[in-house]
This record gives structure tokens, C-alpha cells and sequence, in this order.
């Protein structure tokens, strides 16, 4: 089974759809924060869930025990991530630690994972600072 987090937003749920028709078994995590619920199939197998609730995403990847993580589940919007970094910074990366160490428990190995543009935004500042300097 795979586990696409974030899938009911517009990237995952499309994905989401692609695995069902190619006969994986799909589990989605999402917050609903942005996603939708009515853009999944309405049989797929959907939890409600914050991954920065740490306790709750162990307890759900050790119950589910997926093979594989797609992960999706970030705050996208790059204006957003500039008007309130720390929300952004919050989900994109303890969400993504959270999800990880729940991993390790569960087992899990493979994940596919999205470099959401916030974080690459930040490491490019970083870049251009640098270069700033010299
Ligand atoms: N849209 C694009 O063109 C594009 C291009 C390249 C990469 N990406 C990356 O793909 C990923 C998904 O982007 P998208 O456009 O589908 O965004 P989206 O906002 O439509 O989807 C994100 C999903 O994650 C969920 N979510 C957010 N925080 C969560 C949390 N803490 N716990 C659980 N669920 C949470 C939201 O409810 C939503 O369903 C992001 O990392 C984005 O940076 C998007």
C-alpha cells in the first residue's frame, strides 16, 4: 500500500487517481487544510490528519504500515512562505521530520518526496547572500 500524503490537494489527488488506475492500493493523509476531500475518488481509503501532530502520524504510519510514502503534504504557495515563513517552515520541514521518524517506526523505506519552492527559495537567498559578500 502507499501512502500519499497531502493527496487530496491538486498535485496528489491527480497522482492519487494515476495509482488507483494502475491498481495500486492507495491511503491518503491529509489535513484539509488546502486539499479537498471531493477531489479523491470517494471510496479511497482517507485519513483526516496534521502531520505536525507528531504522536498521531506514528500511530498512523505503525497502524497502516505502508511500503512507500509519496509526500506532498507542504505549504506551496511561495507569496504565502514570504508572509509568514515560520508557518511554512513549520510544515515543509518538521511536517517532512515528523513523517520521517514515523517512517523509521513503521518501517518504511522508499518515499518520493517534493522540493517544495519555499525551501528552494531559501537556499537560493542563501546563494545570492554568499555571493553578496564576496
Ligand atoms: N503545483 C505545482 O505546480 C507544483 C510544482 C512543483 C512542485 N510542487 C510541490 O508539490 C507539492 C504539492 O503541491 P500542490 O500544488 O499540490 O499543493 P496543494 O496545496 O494543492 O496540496 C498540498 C496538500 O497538502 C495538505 N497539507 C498541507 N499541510 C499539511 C499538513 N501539515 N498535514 C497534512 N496535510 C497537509 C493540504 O491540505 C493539501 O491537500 C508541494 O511540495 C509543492 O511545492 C507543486
Amino acid at each position: 500500500m502507499i501512502l500519499v500524503t497531502g493527496g487530496a490537494g491538486y498535485i496528489g489527488s491527480h497522482v492519487v487517481r494515476d495509482l488507483i488506475n494502475m491498481n495500486f492500493k492507495v491511503t491518503v493523509m491529509d489535513n484539509l487544510s488546502t486539499g479537498h476531500r471531493s477531489a479523491l475518488p470517494p471510496d479511497v481509503d482517507f485519513i483526516e490528519a496534521d502531520l505536525l501532530n507528531e504522536s498521531l502520524t506514528r500511530e498512523i504510519l505503525l497502524k497502516i504500515r505502508p511500503q512507500a510514502v509519496i509526500h506532498f503534504a507542504a505549504k506551496s504557495i511561495v507569496s504565502d512562505s514570504v508572509a509568514n515563513p515560520l508557518t511554512t517552515f513549520n510544515t515543509n520541514v518538521v511536517g517532512t521530520i515528523n513523517l520521517l521518524k514515523a517512517m523509521q517506526l513503521s518501517g518504511t523505506k522508499s518515499l518520493v518526496f517534493f522540493h517544495p519552492p519555499p525551501l528552494s527559495m531559501a537556499s537560493r537567498r542563501k546563494h545570492r547572500s554568499r555571493r553578496a559578500m564576496r
